[in-house]
């Protein structure tokens, strides 16, 4: 039996049926997939799907790859159970797909959450994975409004699992990534003011709404020069002035796509004011500001200060929370702190 690797008939090739091969298995060992591949758990591929990238499997004994599927075609029943029948639980995809393979994710996210046979740790991952991803394109500012329904689905999912159980929730705290970037930033304030959110109570449609505001919070400083938003060491006056546009300037993106509600808008302009007055754009006093861009303001502090930045490296949980109580207690509202302690103090270091 020959497998032409190059052969790659594309969308409208029509499905290669290749007979189980004897010669694949397994890989032996993790970490030892060569450049231009990687792997993924065979048990993610949902059946009567149709992936838009091809599958392909290990040839035993080589750092080689036999096409198995094409991409485009469907991915049935009998595929899945002739694959684990020979023990084949992982497959490969090439790298050039990477971005195909995520939107499958996203498309998935439902039947994959709601499977039990994944770990909660892998769902909340491939959660997170699939958010910033789709969040970089989001950034790119291009065709916006197009992807506000996706990212809306996704807030839900985030909003369901978070909010499934406290080892959900924990989960997703241990896969949030503390590199500093505006996309894993945004997911983290996501996933910590939804879980605020539902501490003190508010019901799903209300989680949901603040959940898009959350993720777009920062929307604007994909206006920013990267210069200005990467610089190592404090900003001068002027690049203040510039940075402090950013929600304003997030808001009348996200208001351009006419599909965010006034209430997420609202998160975004005014996630940096202050309960003291001493924020921005506005400067307001904490009865001014909504309850649910106070909920913002906080999320985005803790997770800015428990991520590595370019200007100061990462604290733990104990001295972000420790820093916020001596020295911004009044820039935040004294309950919404308390449940932030209470939330943290459930996830054990
Ligand atoms: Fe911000």
């Amino acid at each position: 039996m020959t497998y032409n690797l190059n052969r790659d008939p594309g969308v409208d090739g029509g499905i290669i049926e290749a007979p189980m091969p004897q010669a694949l298995e397994l890989p032996k060992t993790k970490g030892e997939v060569p450049y231009g591949y990687f792997r993924i758990p065979l048990g993610i591929l949902q059946v009567d799907t149709i992936p838009w990238f091809s599958i392909y499997l290990r040839v035993q004994g080589k750092r080689e790859y036999a096409l198995y599927k094409s991409r485009g075609s469907k991915f049935k029943e009998e595929h899945k159970d002739k694959l684990s029948a020979n023990r084949i639980n992982e497959i490969f995809i090439k790298s050039s797909e990477r971005r195909l393979y995520s939107k499958y994710i996203e498309d998935n996210l439902k039947e994959i959450i709601a499977d039990d046979s994944f770990a909660i740790e892998k769902k909340s991952r491939l959660l997170y994975n699939s958010s910033t991803e789709l969040l970089r394109e989001i950034f790119n500012r291009t065709q916006i409004a197009d992807k506000i329904p996706r990212v809306a689905r996704l807030v839900r999912h985030i909003v369901d699992h978070a909010c499934q159980g406290i080892e959900e929730f924990i989960s997703m705290l241990d896969v949030m990534s503390h590199d500093y970037y505006t996309v894993n930033h945004s997911v983290n304030v996501c996933i910590l003011g939804v879980a605020l959110g539902n501490g003190i109570g508010l019901d799903r449609d209300e989680l949901y709404e603040l959940g898009i505001g959350l993720i777009l919070h920062d929307l604007g400083k994909s206006k920013i020069d990267e210069s200005i938003l990467m610089k190592k060491g404090p900003l001068n006056d002027s690049e203040w002035k510039i940075i402090k546009n950013h929600p304003t300037y997030g808001a009348e993106i996200a208001e351009s796509t006419k599909q965010v509600t006034p209430l997420s808008l609202t998160v975004i302009r005014q996630h940096h004011e202050k309960c003291s007055g001493k924020g921005y754009p506005l400067g307001l006093y904490e009865p001014q500001i909504h309850l649910f861009s106070r909920i913002a303001a906080l999320a985005d502090v803790y997770d800015a200060l428990t991520t590595e930045r370019p200007y100061s490296s990462a604290r733990n949980a104990f001295s972000a929370i420790q820093l916020m109580q001596k020295e911004m207690a009044n820039d935040f509202s004294r309950d919404l702190f308390k449940e932030l302690v209470l939330l943290l103090t459930n996830k054990p270091e």
